[in-house]
C-alpha cells in the first residue's frame, strides 16, 4: 500500500475515533450555526484536529485544505478534509456519517480514504492501484442502464437556488429507475457507488472536501465522475454525476433537459 494510503487511514481512524466517542450524545453537545441548515459543533472540530495531527506529523511539509479550519498553505501536495460528512444525521442520531480524506498532488486526486466508523469500514484508493473496501478490491456495478437501477442523491437543503431544476431531475429519476435513496453523507455515497451498492449517484452544490476521496474511489472502481454537463468540472462546481459508465451516461441523458443557465456550464 502506498505511504500516504496509509496515513491517511491513520488519520481517518483517529477522526473516527472521536465521532464514535460522542455519537448518540448530540444532547450534550453546543451546536453552532454556520448558515441556513449548516451546523458545526466541537465533535467536527476536535476529529478534524485529531486527523490533521496525524497528517502532519507524517508530511510537515503538505499544505491542507479542511473544512473547517480552513486552509494551510504547504508545497504542491493538498490534503482536502471533511472530518464530519453526515453533521445533521450525526446530530440526530442517524447512523450515516464518515471520514473522508484526499490527497491531490497539483490539483490531480493520488488519494482517497472514505471512513464508516460505525460499519468499521475503511474504503481506499491510490491513483492507478484501484478502489479496496478494508482488503477486497471494488468494482462499480455493471448495471446497462437506468432500468432497476438503485441511485443515490443528495437534496439541495441549503443552498436552494437550483430546486426546481432538481425536482424535476428527481421526478424523471423516480419513475426511470428502481428507486432513489438520500443517505445523508455524499462521500459515503461515492464509496457506495465504487462498492457497486448503489448504481449511481447527482447531488448538485458539493464541497470539494465532500466527495474528492469519493471520486477517487469511483474511478479507481472502474466508474466515472464528471460534473452536471458531462464535463470535467465537477471539483470546483460542487455539481457531480457518478456512476459505472453506462449508468452515468444514462444519468446525465435524463439529468440534460432540466439544466437551466448556470447548470449547463457543469
Ligand atoms: C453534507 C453531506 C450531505 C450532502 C451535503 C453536504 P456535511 O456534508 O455530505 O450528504 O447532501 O451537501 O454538505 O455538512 O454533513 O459535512
Ligand atoms: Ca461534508
Ligand atoms: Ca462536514
Amino acid at each position: 500500500m502506498h505511504p500516504t494510503t496509509n496515513i491517511a487511514i491513520r488519520a481517518a481512524r483517529a477522526g473516527g475515533r472521536v465521532l464514535l466517542k460522542y455519537f448518540g450524545r448530540a444532547d450534550t453537545l453546543t451546536i453552532q450555526k454556520k448558515g441556513r441548515n449548516d451546523f458545526v459543533t466541537e465533535v467536527d472540530r476536535s476529529a478534524e484536529q485529531a486527523i490533521i495531527t496525524v497528517l502532519r506529523k507524517a508530511y510537515p511539509e503538505y499544505g491542507i485544505l479542511a473544512e473547517e479550519s480552513g486552509e494551510q498553505q504547504g508545497n504542491d501536495y493538498q490534503w482536502v478534509i471533511d472530518p464530519l460528512d453526515g453533521t445533521t444525521n450525526f446530530l440526530h442520531g442517524f447512523p450515516q456519517f464518515s471520514v473522508s480524506i484526499a490527497l491531490k498532488h497539483k490539483g490531480i486526486l493520488h488519494t482517497g480514504v472514505v471512513y464508516d466508523p460505525l460499519r468499521d469500514e475503511i474504503f481506499t484508493a491510490h491513483k492507478g492501484n484501484g478502489a479496496f473496501l478494508n482488503e477486497r478490491r471494488l468494482r462499480v456495478s455493471t448495471r446497462r442502464g437506468l432500468d432497476g437501477a438503485l441511485i443515490g442523491t443528495g437534496f439541495p437543503y441549503r443552498d436552494q437556488r437550483h430546486i426546481d431544476a432538481y425536482l424535476g431531475m428527481f421526478k424523471d429519476l423516480v419513475l426511470e429507475t428502481a428507486g432513489l435513496r438520500r443517505p445523508g453523507s455524499a462521500a459515503l455515497d461515492f464509496a457506495w457507488v465504487a462498492a457497486g451498492r448503489i448504481d449511481g449517484f447527482w447531488e448538485l452544490g458539493l464541497s470539494e472536501w465532500d466527495f474528492a476521496a469519493g471520486a477517487l474511489l469511483v474511478q479507481e472502481a472502474g466508474g466515472v465522475v464528471t460534473d452536471i454537463a458531462g464535463g470535467k468540472r465537477h471539483l470546483k462546481t460542487g455539481n457531480v454525476v457518478a456512476g459505472g459508465l453506462r449508468v452515468q451516461q444514462a444519468l446525465l441523458a435524463t439529468l440534460k433537459p432540466h439544466l437551466s443557465d448556470p447548470l449547463k456550464n457543469g
